[in-house]
């Protein structure tokens, strides 16, 4: 597997499509049945080998630097009371123990583009990835199986993918491919941002986790806003593109568009069954049932 240490986390948005359940909860925090949005996503980095966490917040969600921050108080009654499931949960959300984490803020909510390159000031000449929390992939670790696939050989930059139909096309970023494929790696040779299905290149749209050689601060900086006035992260994948390779990753698991109510509620259904069911086979941990 390539090693992979540094991972951003763009959780700036406004979340305005969860209103209201958005008003006051970062939408990163909501929960997929028992689990935030943003645990999901730590844990993929963490289970891809990352050692460096850089979240790109906005000063208005106080509560997504709270969340991975330890709490020695709450910790210590949970162990007087011998409440070790729930000492073990809240431990898994205080990440700033175990690995480097960094905020840095965006803010305004220029664009996906503008809200990685908040992050410039982390580029260390590896790759780095980018996982949107509200992508939600289950069943497989996805950003896991795009290092083990990584190949900057044959191409540096490389964006997880999936099929979707003609009548929900628009809403992605779309990949026109050039027919060459190394198992689930597939050679682009442009990309179109939310495109009229009949303009679609093909049928391949980008999800939300990246894995991107540190050039794409560069792509980035004075890039002009793009689609909807946003700073596009896929116009300066587009341009690296041309001169440095880029792929669409197939990857096995299922995504769920936590952006969304009904995303959401999916995805919650389909962990509980995860939780409830063969934790272990599945990398979820089982849950602990006395205890709740
Ligand atoms: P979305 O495109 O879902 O935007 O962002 P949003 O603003 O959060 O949601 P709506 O459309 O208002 O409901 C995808 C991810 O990118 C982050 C978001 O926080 C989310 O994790 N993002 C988006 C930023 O960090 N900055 C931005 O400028 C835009």
């Amino acid at each position: 597997m390539h090693s992979l240490e540094t991972v951003i986390f763009p959780v700036a948005g406004l979340g305005t499509r969860m209103l209201p359940a958005t008003k006051s909860v970062p939408k990163e925090l909501l929960p997929v049945y028992d689990t935030p949005l943003l645990q999901l996503a730590i844990d993929e980095a963490l289970a891809a080998g990352a050692r460096r966490l850089v979240f790109v917040s906005h000063p208005s969600k106080p509560g997504i630097q709270d969340y991975v921050t330890a709490d020695p108080d709450l910790r210590a009654k949970l162990v007087a009371k011998q409440k070790t499931d729930l000492v073990r949960s809240l431990d898994r959300a205080a990440v700033a123990d175990k690995v480097e984490t960094h905020f840095v803020f965006q803010q305004t909510p220029l664009g996906l583009g503008h809200a990685v390159q908040c992050a410039a000031g982390f580029r260390n000449g590896g790759p780095v990835g980018v996982i949107l929390p509200d992508d939600v992939i289950l069943g497989a670790p996805c950003l896991s199986e795009m290092a083990a696939a990584y190949a900057p050989q044959t191409a540096r930059h490389m964006v997880a993918t999936m099929r979707v139909d003609d009548d929900t096309i628009s809403r992605y970023g779309v990949f026109e491919l050039t027919g060459q494929s190394n198992g689930a790696s597939m050679m682009v040779s442009g990309m179109v941002e939310k495109p009229a299905p009949e303009k679609a290149p093909s049928n391949y749209a980008a999800v939300g986790r990246y894995l991107l050689d540190d050039s794409i601060f560069d792509h980035l900086d004075g890039l002009a806003p793009g689609l909807g006035g946003e700073i596009q992260l896929t116009d300066a994948i587009a341009q690296a593109q041309k001169t440095e390779g880029l792929c669409a990753f197939a990857f096995s698991g299922t995504r769920y568009d936590c952006g969304n109510r009904e995303g959401l509620f999916q995805a919650a259904s389909a962990y509980r069954e995860l939780r409830l069911g063969d934790g272990g086979a599945s990398g979820v941990p089982a849950m602990a049932m006395a205890a709740e």
